[in-house]
C-alpha cells in the first residue's frame, strides 16, 4: 500500500526545539514500521519560511530572509539527520515550485468566486500567526500558547468563507471517526465546530508583512502564513512526481496540539474549496513539558535542546525515550533526570541482555547461536519473543509505538530473568548438560535477535549493530557508561 506521512513545517525563527525533535521522530518511526511491513511510503518535514514571526526573527538577526532562511532551514535538516530520520523530501516554502502550487490554489479560488475582499478589525497573535477572539485568550486577554497579548489590527484583506462547510465538516467527522486521533482531541475540534466559523483572513497587506508569497492577483497582499504553510502536504508530492491519489488516499499528518484548528478546519475546507478529500488521519500529540510541568524557557531554564541531548544520550536512546515515555493524549515531562533513567533503564536492562548474551555465546559456542533441537518449553519461550517482530507490522498510530517499545522493555527482564533462572554458567560445568546449554544458548541468541527486529523502527542503529555483531562475531557496546 502506498502511504504518505508528513510532519508539520517547522518555523526555523529559532533554533529547532526538543518538541521538533519529537514530532520528527515518531513520523520516522512510523514510516519504517510500515515500510517493514513492505507499505510504500513517503515521508516529507520541512520549514514554513513565511509570515510575520519569520520576518521579524530575519530582522533582529540583521539578515535578509533568504540568508536567515537558509540558516535556520540549514539546523532543522542537520536536525532530522542527527536523529536518523530519513524524510524522503525537505520541503522549503520558500522554494519556487511551492509558490507555483500556492498561486494555482488561489487562482482557482478566486476563478470560482469564492473569496471576499474585505476590512477586518481584529487581535493578532504574532506567536500563532493566527487572529484570535476574546474567548480564545486568558482572563488577561493573553494568548495562552504565548503568554502574550495580541496586538489590535485592522486590515484590508481576503477571506475565505468558512461557515458554508461547517456543517459538512460535522458530517465528515462523524462519518470518519478514525480521521482525528485520539479521541480527546477529536472533542476539541468539535467544540471549535460547535459555534458558526469567522472568515478565514488569507492575507496580508504587504506595507506590513513581506515576508510571504505574493498573491496571484494583487500586488499589494502576500499570502497568509497558514494558508501557504499547509499546501506544503501537496507541493512535496508534486514535486517528488509521486502518484498523488494513492498516496492521498492514505495520508497521515502527524502535529502537535497547539495546531489543531489549522489542520482539523481551516485545511479540510481549503482541500476541499480546491476539489480535494482531507487527509486521511490526522495524529495529535501532546507537549512535552520541562522541569516544573511548565512550558521550557531559558528563563526558568528547564529547556532541553535536542543537539545537547543527542550529543549526551545518543540518538536511539532518545528516539527510544520518544517512544516510551510521551503519553500522547496528554502533555508529559522532559528532564535531564528522566533522560538520564530512560537510559539506565535501556542500558542495564535491553544493552545488558545483549551483551550478557554475546558474551556467553562467545565463552560457549564461539560466538555463534547454536542450532538446538529446541524442547517444548523453549519453544513456547521462543514462540512469545517471535510475536514482537510481528507486532511491528501492526502499528498503525502513535500509541501503537508505545505499546512496542514497553514490550521490549518488558520481555528484555523476562529474558534477562530467564538467563538468571538457566544459570548457562552452571550448565556449562556438567557435561551431562551441554545439549541444554546449548538449547539455552539457542534461546537467547534467537531472542535477542528477535528484539532488535522488533526494535529496529525506533532504535534503527542499535538493531543493525546487533545483528551485525553475530555476523562479525565482535560485541558492540549499545549504551555506554555515562558520567552523571
Ligand atoms: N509552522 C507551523 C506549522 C505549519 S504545518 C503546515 C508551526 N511551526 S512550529 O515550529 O511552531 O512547530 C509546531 C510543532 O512543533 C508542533 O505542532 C509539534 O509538532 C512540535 N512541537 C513544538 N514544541 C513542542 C513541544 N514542547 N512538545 C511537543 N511537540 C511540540 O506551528
Amino acid at each position: 500500500m502506498k502511504k504518505y506521512i508528513t510532519t508539520p513545517i517547522y518555523y526555523p525563527n529559532g533554533d529547532p526545539h526538543i518538541g521538533h525533535a519529537y514530532t520528527t521522530v515518531m513520523c520516522d518511526i512510523l514510516r519504517r514500521a510500515w515500510k517493514a511491513r513492505n507499505d510504500e511510503v513517503i515521508f516529507t518535514t520541512g520549514t514554513d519560511e513565511h509570515g510575520q514571526k519569520m520576518q521579524e526573527a530575519a530582522e533582529a538577526a540583521g539578515l535578509s530572509f533568504e540568508e536567515f532562511a537558509d540558516r535556520q532551514s540549514a539546523r532543522f535538516r542537520e536536525l532530522a539527520d542527527l536523529l536518523n530520520a530519513s524524510p524522503d523530501f525537505f520541503i522549503r516554502t520558500s522554494m519556487e515550485e511551492h509558490k507555483k502550487v500556492v498561486h494555482e490554489w488561489l487562482s482557482s479560488a478566486h476563478e470560482k468566486g469564492i473569496l471576499v475582499k474585505k476590512k477586518y478589525k481584529g487581535l493578532y497573535c504574532v506567536g500563532c500567526e493566527q487572529f484570535k477572539k476574546e474567548s480564545d485568550l486568558d482572563q488577561r486577554g493573553f494568548c495562552t500558547d504565548h503568554q502574550k497579548a495580541p496586538v489590535e489590527m485592522e486590515e484590508e484583506n481576503y477571506f475565505l468563507p468558512l461557515e458554508p462547510h461547517r456543517q459538512w465538516l460535522l458530517k465528515y467527522i462523524e462519518d470518519n471517526p478514525e480521521w482525528i486521533q485520539p479521541e480527546s482531541y477529536k472533542t476539541e475540534v468539535l467544540n471549535m465546530l460547535a459555534e458558526p466559523l469567522e472568515d478565514l483572513s488569507i492575507s496580508r497587506p504587504k506595507s506590513r508583512v513581506s515576508c510571504g508569497v505574493e498573491f496571484p492577483f494583487d500586488s499589494e497582499q502576500v499570502v497568509y502564513v497558514w494558508y501557504d504553510a499547509l499546501i506544503n502536504y501537496v507541493t512535496s508530492l508534486k514535486i517528488l512526481g509521486a502518484d498523488f491519489d494513492s498516496y492521498w488516499a492514505n495520508s497521515v499528518h502527524v502535529i502537535g496540539k497547539d495546531i489543531i484548528k489549522p489542520h482539523c478546519i481551516f485545511w479540510p475546507i481549503m482541500l476541499r474549496s480546491f476539489g480535494l478529500p482531507p487527509a486521511s488521519r490526522t495524529f495529535i500529540h501532546g507537549f512535552f513539558l520541562g522541569e516544573g510541568h511548565v512550558k521550557m524557557s531559558k528563563s526558568i531554564g528547564n529547556v532541553i535542546d535536542p543537539f545537547e541531548t543527542i550529543a549526551e544520550f545518543g540518538t536511539d536512546a532518545l528516539r527510544f525515550y520518544f517512544a516510551h515515555n510521551a503519553a500522547i493524549a496528554k502533555d508529559s515531562l522532559i528532564t535531564k533526570d528522566l533522560l538520564a533513567s530512560s537510559y539506565s533503564v535501556l542500558a542495564n536492562n535491553f544493552g545488558n541482555l545483549y551483551l550478557r548474551t554475546f558474551k556467553m555465546l562467545e565463552k560457549y559456542n564461539n560466538a555463534e547461536i547454536p542450532d538446538a533441537p529446541q524442547s517444548e518449553e523453549n519453544k513456547k519461550i521462543l514462540l512469545g519473543l517471535h510475536r514482537i517482530v510481528g507486532r511491528v507490522g501492526d502499528i498503525r498510530d502513535l500509541s501503537d509505538i508505545q505499546t512496542l517499545a514497553t514490550d521490549i522493555l518488558r520481555l528484555s527482564s523476562e529474558m534477562n530473568g530467564y538467563i538468571d533462572a538457566a544459570k548457562p554458567w552452571a550448565l556449562a560445568k556438567d557435561e551431562t548438560k551441554l545439549d541444554e546449554l546449548m538449547q539455552v544458548l539457542n534461546v537467547l541468541g534467537q531472542g535477542i535477535k528477535y528484539l532488535a527486529e522488533a526494535a529496529r523502527p525506533i532504535m534503527p542503529d542499535t538493531a543493525e549493530k546487533i545483528i551485525k555483531s553475530f555476523e562479525t562475531k565482535e560485541p558492540v557496546v549499545l549504551f555506554p557508561k555515562r558520567e552523571y
